[in-house]
């Protein structure tokens, strides 16, 4: 198991950071619309949020750690061989999403919350905090709420999750038909 990223393979914090992280985002997008579009008893609608919420903060780190390291590690492993300009274009685009959907989906998610009437001590006696586990409070830097600032900040979280969800049927599509189709190491050397 090499720490380094490599010509040949992935060093092991890559592939790490990776899997946890897909499964974080996939879960959170799920969970995320379950819990907007489809649960009725508010109790638990609350709490699910408010677990979402620290997740996705979770991401947020992890994000920055994640860039830091693909900073710090500049070579990858080659493209397999045989791939079209267009194929490799359409992969490296597909990546460029996701790393800035690393940061769109929690970056939308903590001003939306921020920005909430349920964060706004002046009209919510109870304010609702944006809590991380229970553990610290996020900042709020719309204070106090504000709900276009709100209905903005949600139209760009939901729309996010949706092309999260296309570029990701794309670049799981992708790594299937590197694996079944080409039969290459494509996969292979993203696994642990
Ligand atoms: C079942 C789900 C997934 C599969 C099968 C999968 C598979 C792969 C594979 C095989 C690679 C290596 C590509 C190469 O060597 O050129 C890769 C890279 C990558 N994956 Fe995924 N992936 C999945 C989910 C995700 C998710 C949810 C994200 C969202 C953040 C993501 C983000 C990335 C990025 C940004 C890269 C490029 C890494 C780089 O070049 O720095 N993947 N993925
Ligand atoms: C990778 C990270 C994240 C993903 C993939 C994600 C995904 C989603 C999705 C798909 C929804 C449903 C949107 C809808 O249909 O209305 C949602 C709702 C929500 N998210 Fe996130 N989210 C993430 C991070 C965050 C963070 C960090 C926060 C706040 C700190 C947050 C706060 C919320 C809230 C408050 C809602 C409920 C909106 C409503 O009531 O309609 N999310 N999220």
């Amino acid at each position: 198991m090499s720490l380094r990223n490599t010509r040949a393979k992935w060093g092991w914090p890559t592939k790490l950071l990776h899997w946890v992280m897909a499964v974080l985002m996939i879960g959170l997008a799920l969970v995320g619309t379950w819990m907007a579009n489809f649960v009725n008893d508010m109790v638990l609608q609350f709490q699910v949020t408010q677990h979402h919420k620290s997740f996705g903060v979770v991401v947020f780190g992890l994000a920055i750690l994640r860039v830091l390291w693909r900073l710090l590690n500049p070579v990858s492993p080659a493209h397999a061989a045989g791939r079209s300009a267009w194929e490799r274009r359409a992969a490296s685009m597909a990546h460029g999403a996701l790393y800035a959907l690393m940061f769109v989906m929690p970056l939308s998610g903590w001003l939306m919350a921020s920005a909430s009437a349920l964060n706004d001590p002046g009209a919510y006696p109870m304010q609702v905090k944006n809590m991380v586990f229970g553990l610290f409070e996020l900042p709020d830097p719309i204070s106090p709420g504000d709900e276009s600032l709100e209905a903005i900040f949600h139209t760009v979280h939901a729309w996010s999750s949706y092309l999260l969800a296309v570029v990701l049927l794309l670049h799981i599509g992708g790594a299937l038909k590197h694996h079944f189709r080409d039969r290459d190491d494509t996969l292979r050397r993203m696994l642990p």
